[in-house]
């Protein structure tokens, strides 16, 4: 029995969902436990490209799946994205969703877009999928739960409280059409009528499932740096990725929490605004894209590249609790005849050398990476099966990482596909993670 945590150790798309997959097969339960529909997570099986934006990836094993309390659910796209699945051949019997989890309303993701239309040039790049208004709904404690659609005279006061309040936002401050009650209750009640029999308290029943020594997996979307207190603010999303997120999320304690695995690309990517100090604005850069297909799977931008940055994966270290890594888009890399690690930052103002993030405030913009350059193994590693299949400078590449950020790398990714895998050691079970030097960073 293990009940482990997948974590994004980067800026998202770190392949979180192939992970997920992998460790789900010898799961009973998979559970979201942050974000909404701006995830885009791709599983690559049976021959099939799967691209889940609510549904967790636990559904292509058919293990129960839990989209958990602390997810936002914008109940349009959750049909949508069910439907297709169905019609794919995927089970949704064993789908759960809480009923404390928060709706995603037709306001929310007008005023996703409107405010990002304001904020002009500090636009944020958010997917405009609703997540930051549904999220400050939630705070301000105004937003509309899935029991509610259940309910048509709760739902029915409150949105006829709600809906003009946003009408005055809409209108006086962005100047577009307001919305009408009577119309959304209609079409949200109607929601409530097909989603009823997945609602539940999905809590008692992860609870149930660890008294039963069961085995759960939790399925983390955007990534740690996109995380609302630790990530890049307020270049960020509006809720709490990292590991801490996932108790909180699913509505578990933190005893039941046996691993914490962090997922993180061979090279960084990110989408969106905010600072990146690794990112590659050439030719360099370009060419990670074009090899690693580097596309948003929800709004299909183009990811923003650099080179693999060990002073966030630090930092990722520290804020999740990793116990090790997995390593994904490694092949991506099988073509450089040079590969750059950036091992240090150094303060473009005062000259100040930094090993572990001085602040993740107003000061990492003035951070420039110092990198350390290796060789590269230029033969292909997509069939490598083991870790000695791996080429000597490979292998030596993730020595480097793990010597960096004081993990160990578990998994080797070198392909979308399952079988695109090297296990180095059993995630689960492998030795766990002593403290040492993450516990000399800078303070
Ligand atoms: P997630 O949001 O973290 O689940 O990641 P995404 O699905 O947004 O992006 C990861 C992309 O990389 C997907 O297209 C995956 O199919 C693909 N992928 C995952 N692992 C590998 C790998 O090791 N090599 C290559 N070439 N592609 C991979
Ligand atoms: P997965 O789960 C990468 C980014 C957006 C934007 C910021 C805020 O596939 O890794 P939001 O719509 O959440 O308010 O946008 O966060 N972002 C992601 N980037 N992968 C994701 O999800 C993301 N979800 C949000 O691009 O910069
Ligand atoms: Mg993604």
């Amino acid at each position: 029995m293990a009940n482990v945590i997948v974590v994004g150790a980067q800026f998202g798309d770190e392949g979180k969902a192939k992970v997920t997959d992998l460790l789900a097969k010898n799961a009973d339960v998979v559970v979201r436990y942050q974000g909404g529909a701006n995830a885009g997570h791709t599983v690559v099986a049976n021959g099939e490209t799967y691209k889940f934006h609510l549904i967790p990836s636990g559904i292509v094993y058919n293990k129960t799946c839990i989209l958990g309390p602390g997810m936002v659910i914008d109940p349009r796209a959750f049909l949508e994205e069910l439907d297709g699945l169905i019609k794919r051949g995927l089970d949704d019997s064993s789908l759960k969703i809480s009923a404390t989890a928060h709706v995603t309303m037709p306001y929310h993701l007008t005023l996703d877009a409107a405010e990002e239309d304001k904020r002009g040039g500090n636009k944020i790049g958010t997917t405009k999928r609703g997540i930051g208004p549904t999220y400050a709904d939630k705070c301000a404690r105004s937003g509309i739960r899935m029991e509610d659609l259940l309910d048509k005279e709760v739902l029915k006061s409150k949105l006829e409280y709600l809906v003009p309040s946003k009408n005055v936002l809409l209108d006086r401050l962005y100047n577009l059409e307001s919305m009408e009650t009577e119309q959304i209750l209609k079409e949200y009640l109607e929601y409530g009528k097909r989603l009823k029999k997945y609602v539940c308290d999905t809590s008692a029943l992860i609870f149930e499932a660890v008294g039963q020594k069961k085995n759960i997996l939790f399925e983390g979307a955007q990534g740690t740096l996109l995380d609302l207190d630790h990530g890049t603010y307020p270049y960020v999303t509006s809720s709490s990725p990292s590991a801490g997120g996932a108790c909180v999320g699913a509505g578990v304690g933190p005893t039941i929490i046996d691993r914490v695995i962090g997922v993180s690309k061979a090279y960084v990517t990110r989408v969106g605004e905010g600072p990146f100090p690794t990112e590659l604005i050439d030719k360099e850069g370009d060419r990670l894209r074009e090899t690693g297909a580097e596309i948003g799977v929800t709004t299909g931008r183009p990811r923003r590249c650099g080179w693999f940055d060990a002073v966030l994966g630090r930092y990722s270290v520290r804020i999740n609790g990793l116990d090790c890594l997995a390593l994904t888009k490694l092949d991506v890399l099988d073509d450089f005849d040079e590969i750059k690690v950036c091992t240090e930052y150094k303060d473009c103002i005062t000259g100040v050398v930094y090993k572990d993030l001085p602040s993740i405030g107003s000061r990492f913009n003035q951070m420039t990476p110092v990198y350390k350059t290796v060789k590269g193994w230029k033969k292909p590693t997509t069939d490598c099966k083991s870790v000695k299949d791996l080429p000597k400078e490979a292998r030596e590449y993730l020595e480097l990482i793990e010597e960096q950020l004081d993990v160990p790398v578990a998994i080797v990714s070198v392909g979308p596909k399952r079988d695109n895998t090297v296990v180095v050691e059993d995630p689960i079970h492998g030795p766990k993670r002593v403290l040492s030097k993450q516990a000399t960073a800078n303070v």
